[in-house]
């Protein structure tokens, strides 16, 4: 899989990439993943990526023409096409463009599985009060927000969909990092709590059952406290995640 993100703060990407999981699966060949500065394809004498918004208005809107021939110019130095949406072109297989946005649809871990499955993501960072709409109509795909609050910028949004779609990646989790019984995984339910050593910290000591080698034990334990903790903190979670009749029973919620 190849990500390119465009932006005009390339160098906050730096450290996000290279460190930790991603950084070895870049390393690994696993994962492309560029950003690539929008304003050298700003077409204006000073490189201006930003104007005033027509009809009036707080802040400054990103300017399509930098932003239109970047991601042309991405496409074209990948070999994808870069049709226009607004032209009813055929979208690319395998490609998708997309704006991180607070207007987006929400990012879930079953939307990052989709985005897992594509060849290329074009991930655009809109800057100070958006981005022309035309821009967005004529080559965005898919408008991804990464919560319901706004951040400065969609640098941080494109760092978040980067990371929990790398992992997704065959190979780019170890297996001892393996994917499996976290929080929002298939189960739909929030990961029970972990252990490790020293048995006791503080003068508290790991549950019992945890120390006893009983895997049947552990694996009931483990998924009593997954459902107990998705009561408590994420009751929404519950409706469509998948439980035993009696397990609704224990909880109250039949
Ligand atoms: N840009 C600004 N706010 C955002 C959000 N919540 N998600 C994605 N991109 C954003």
């Amino acid at each position: 899989m190849t990500i390119d993100i465009l932006t005009i703060f390339p160098e906050m990407f730096e450290s996000v990439l290279n460190a930790s999981i991603l950084g070895r699966a870049r390393e690994q060949g696993l994962i492309a993943v560029e950003a690539t500065d929008i304003r050298p394809f700003s077409a204006s004498k000073h490189k201006n990526t930003d104007d005033y918004p027509f009809g009036g208005g707080a802040g400054m809107l990103m300017m399509a023409q930098p932003i239109g021939d970047c991601i042309k110019a991405v496409c074209e130095k990948r070999g994808v096409p870069c049709p226009s949406n607004a032209k009813g072109e055929t979208p690319p297989s395998g490609v998708k463009r997309i704006y991180l946005s607070p207007r987006g649809v929400p990012l879930t871990q079953k939307l990052a599985q989709e985005l897992s499955q594509e060849q290329h993501l074009i991930l655009l960072c809109g800057h100070y009060e958006g981005v022309d709409q035309r821009v967005i109509d004529q080559y965005i795909d898919l408008e991804v927000s990464i919560g319901d609050y706004v951040l400065t910028g969609g640098e941080l949004g494109a760092m978040v969909l980067t990371d929990c779609v790398a992992r997704l990646i065959p190979g780019v989790l170890g297996s001892e990092e393996s994917p499996r019984d976290e929080s929002f995984s298939d189960e739909g339910l929030l990961e029970y709590p972990q252990y490790t050593r020293p048995r006791v910290y503080e003068g508290m000591e790991v549950p019992e059952v945890l120390l006893n080698g009983d895997h049947a034990k552990i694996a009931a334990w483990r998924r009593e406290q997954a459902l107990l903790v998705t009561k408590e903190r994420r009751p929404d979670l519950l409706k469509k995640a998948s439980m035993t009749a009696k397990e609704r029973e224990r909880l109250g919620l039949l």
